[in-house]
């Protein structure tokens, strides 16, 4: 099978890349890439733990063929960090709010809380846990997640 060069941003740096055109996203991101913080569980769009932003909306990089983020941007949970190593205020609050037990859940739960803030800043309960509907987390830690969403949203969290 022949590869396909694609171009595309990926947390703020233009990325060229030869990829199969059945190489998913998760897979490009973690195993060639080397981006480690999106996590793989299902493999079947269930689970949410692989969630990454295209375009700014929340997406499943387990279903989704690499080759189509061609020429768009891609934002996965280390693309939150700033610069200087400092934590997006959602991940500050996930640790402030005690919102982190395993954590493996915890990269999509973000993903998904930052896709939620950038369109909603000031959510209510219900639109918080609609928005994090799609991630499954295995140690039911749910009122501490939408806690420390809350927390960052009332700190500015779309940041
Ligand atoms: S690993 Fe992608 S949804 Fe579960
Ligand atoms: S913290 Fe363990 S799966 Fe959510």
């Amino acid at each position: 099978m022949g590869t396909v060069k694609i171009s595309f941003k990926l947390n703020g740096c233009d990325m060229n890349v030869e990829v199969l055109p059945n190489t998913l996203l998760v897979d490009l991101l973690r195993d060639v890439l080397g981006l480690k913080g999106t996590k793989v569980g299902c493999r079947e769009g269930e689970c949410g733990v692989c969630t990454v932003l295209l375009e700014g909306e929340a997406v499943n990089s387990c279903i989704l063929p690499a080759v189509k983020v061609g020429g768009k941007s891609v934002v996965t949970i280390e693309g939150l960090v700033k610069e200087n190593g400092q934590l997006h205020p959602i991940q500050q609050a996930f640790i402030s709010e005690g919102a982190v037990q395993c954590g493996f859940c915890t990269p999509g739960m973000i993903m998904n809380a930052k896709a939620l803030l950038d369109k909603h800043p000031h959510p209510s309960d219900g639109e918080i846990r609609s928005g994090i509907s799609g991630v499954l987390c295995r140690c039911t830690g749910y009122r501490k997640i939408v806690q420390a969403i809350k927390t960052a949203s009332q700190a500015g969290g779309r940041k």
